[in-house]
């Protein structure tokens, strides 16, 4: 078992490179299934899921367009929990298939305004496609279309995922020592 320090926090191999690409490679297949004729637009939420949608549309076969976002604070204070602006989808979705890459569903907040904000924009159908669940968090009732991995509800890091900042860099995904 490998273990990583970042600042003041140790964790250790969690989930390996080669089972992550193996589930990725599964979404991709059950995409390439349901969406053969929808010529769908992925929607990739920055900066989390920039690793899990590279690897994902590698193994995409179907015609489709990829658009990436950020979810950008208010600026100012957050009284009741913090509501996050859509910036950089360019596209119109109206009459479209869209899905929406993420790196980690958690409480399922964040999921739940994005989607409410592309439904708004009049598309065809909208899925989510997120690498990770932690489906005892889920505080909303989020049907999640395709899943690589459902996880307990500790603190993770790698492949894309950080903690402050840090170890998006790392190949495997890493679990929290908790102390
Ligand atoms: P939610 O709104 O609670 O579902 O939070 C989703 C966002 O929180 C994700 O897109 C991540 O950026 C972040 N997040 C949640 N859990 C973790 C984790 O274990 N490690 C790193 N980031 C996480």
């Amino acid at each position: 078992m490998e273990t990583i320090q970042i600042k003041d926090k140790r964790f250790k191999t969690f989930i390996s490179e080669e089972q992550i690409l193996k589930e990725v490679a599964r979404v991709a297949d059950e995409i390439n299934r349901d969406l053969a004729d929808a010529n769908p637009l992925f929607v990739s939420v920055l900066n989390g899921s920039f690793m899990f949608t590279s690897d994902l549309m590698k193994h995409l076969t179907i015609p489709c367009e990829i658009s990436f976002v950020k979810l950008a604070s208010y600026q100012g204070t957050c009284t009741s929990g913090c509501v996050k602006e859509l910036v950089g989808l360019n596209n119109d979705i109206t009459g479209r298939t869209v899905v929406i890459v993420e790196d980690i569903v958690d409480t399922g907040l964040t999921m739940e305004r994005l989607l409410e904000t592309l439904k708004a924009k009049n598309p065809k159908d909208v899925r989510i496609a997120s690498l990770l669940v932690k489906p005892d968090k889920l505080k909303v009732d989020l049907h999640i279309d395709y899943v690589a991995m459902n996880i307990p509800n500790d603190f993770i890091v790698g492949y894309g995922l950080d903690y402050d900042g840090l170890g998006r860099n790392y190949r495997d995904i890493y679990t929290v020592i908790e102390d």
